[in-house]
């Protein structure tokens, strides 16, 4: 057996050797795309480019007392009153010295003795406005950054 193909002429053991690397090239190909199209498919939510980060757990509410707070990270949690908590960063507003953990009702900055209240109003500088708030989500017992 032979191929006829305008200008080039195969006999058929080179026209079977031909058609089964043609074959064997698209089988791999197609495996290929078949095993990234996989990869992307299994791929955490959350974890391409350009994707916003999940909220991560903070604190959890036995960690924060009442009438006070504590410091996770960069994050001040309070709990003003039973039940009710929220956050700051702790970066002081007056020229960026990182705040005390809360003690006594306030919070303390160390530099130049700032006081905020747990709500992160100031109440006597030289701050001149109120910590960063961070917002924050309690699911449970546990407390989330949002
Ligand atoms: S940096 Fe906090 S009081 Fe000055």
């Amino acid at each position: 057996m032979t191929a006829d193909i305008p200008g080039l002429r195969l006999d058929r053991r080179t026209a079977l050797a031909v058609t089964g690397a043609a074959a064997t090239a698209l089988t791999l190909a197609g495996c290929d795309t078949y095993g990234a199209n996989e990869a992307a498919s299994t791929a955490p939510a959350g974890a391409g480019p350009g994707k916003q980060q999940q909220p991560a757990e903070l604190a959890t509410t036995a960690e924060v007392p009442v009438g006070g707070g504590v410091v996770k990270g960069d994050t001040v949690i309070t709990q003003p009153t039973a039940g009710s908590y929220q956050a700051f960063s702790n970066v002081c507003t007056h020229l960026g010295c990182k705040v005390n953990e809360p003690a006594d009702g306030k919070i303390v900055c160390p530099c130049h003795n700032s006081v905020f209240g747990l709500d992160g109003a100031v109440l006597s500088g030289p701050a001149g406005r109120p910590l960063d708030s961070r917002g924050i989500r309690v699911e449970g017992d546990r407390i989330f950054s949002e």
